[in-house]
């Protein structure tokens, strides 16, 4: 539309946005009247899931008590049937409550807490929460690539203990960025296991004491093996995790809720098993090679001239990372194998 030449022109033009402005003040305030209903709603949703969960706590005590005062045989086979069926009830609460409040705001964790301060971060529709968790392995992928890079010149083209520090920062710095956007998922209702978590929560102590390893001769032993270790997991091993979580996302969401999965849709549950398949192969390798890097700066930490404390440290957390790593993702195949009952391995 061009813009009004002449003052009539200009006066019509104002009359049109005097309208227009009406318009924006009342949409703007029964958006605000919206808000304040959903807040009443919110509260109230949030005090009867509190009530809920209390009542159904004293009702399962008194149920247990009954039942020891009244053995099964003194109850009718009707009596017993509502019984169960109640217990069955109160068995599967927890977690219908846990997923509605995953659309409500809540107080944050002590991390949370601590890192943001006390400030919502649920993400109120199921389209905000795909996007922030689409968003989460971009991120993750990105670092990847720089990461990739970073390693390889330092491996290969340049050998600095100062370009190395800068390296062990942009770890420091990414894993910190992860345990922070890792519990903002969680309190959106992502059911990433604790471990993967902790997991960023040592990374980040692991590259924050290689941060300050001197350079030495024991540095300079444990240097290659460190670098080559970052390439294969940082780089190669996170982008096919990058590859498979994002795969899994991408459609589960169009299968629709993902912690509600219907287990009959064999596309994906076929998909998720191949992915697996390919992917646990090399998550294993990495595995081990946290493992062996473990021995190998215990061993250097015997050695007389191993004047460094982070030799030790730094042998103590990938053993850490090791074992959790290793367990974690073996309960993990373990539990989706005896849920899905895979048809393709
Ligand atoms: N880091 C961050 N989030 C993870 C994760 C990880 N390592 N593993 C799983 N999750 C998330 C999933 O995205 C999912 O999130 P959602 O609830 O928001 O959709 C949730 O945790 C539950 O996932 P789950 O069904 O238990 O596993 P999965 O099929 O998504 O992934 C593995 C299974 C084994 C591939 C995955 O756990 C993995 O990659 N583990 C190995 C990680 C590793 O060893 N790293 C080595 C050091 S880098």
């Amino acid at each position: 539309m061009s813009s009004p030449s002449s003052l009539s022109e200009c006066l019509q033009e104002w009359e049109v946005m005097e309208k227009d402005y009406q318009q924006v003040q009342e949409t703007h305030r029964l958006y605000k009247h919206k808000l304040e209903e959903v807040t009443k709603l919110q509260d109230s949703c949030s005090s009867a899931i509190t009530r809920q969960r209390k009542k159904l706590k004293e009702l399962a005590v008194s149920i247990k008590e009954c039942r020891t005062k009244h053995p099964a045989q003194d109850l009718s086979s009707e009596e017993r049937n509502v019984i169960r069926d109640i217990q069955d009830s109160i068995r599967g609460r927890p977690d219908i409550f846990l997923e509605m409040e995953a659309f409500l705001p809540k107080k944050n964790g002590l991390y949370l807490s601590l890192v943001l301060g006390n400030i919502n971060v649920t993400l109120l529709n199921k389209h905000s929460k795909f996007a922030y968790k689409d968003e989460y392995e971009k991120f993750k992928l990105v670092l990847t690539v720089i990461l990739f890079l970073f390693s390889f010149t330092c491996r290969f083209l340049l050998s600095y203990r100062a370009l190395d520090a800068l390296f062990n920062f942009l770890l420091v710095w990414y894993y910190c960025t992860l345990t922070i956007r890792e519990s903002i998922l969680i309190s959106n209702g992502s059911r990433i296991k604790g471990w993967w978590v902790f997991h960023h929560y040592v990374s980040t102590f692991l590259s924050g004491v290689m941060l300050t390893w001197p350079e030495g001769a024991l540095y300079q032993m444990f240097r290659s093996q460190f670098l080559t270790y970052c390439l294969y997991q940082i780089g190669f091993v996170q982008f096919l995790q990058y590859y498979y979580q994002s795969g899994c996302l991408y459609r589960l969401r169009a299968l629709g809720e993902r912690h509600n999965m219907d287990l009959t849709v064999e596309g994906f549950q076929s998909w998720m098993w191949r992915g697996l398949t390919f992917l646990l192969p090399f998550l294993f390798f990495g595995h081990f090679w946290q493992l062996y890097n473990s021995v190998i700066l215990f061993k250097m930490a015997q050695l007389p001239e191993c004047k460094e404390w982070q030799v030790a440290m730094c042998g103590c957390s990938y053993l850490t990372l090791f074992l959790g790593n290793f367990c974690t993702t073996l309960g993990v195949v373990y539990q989706k194998y005896i849920t899905d009952k895979p048809k393709s391995l």
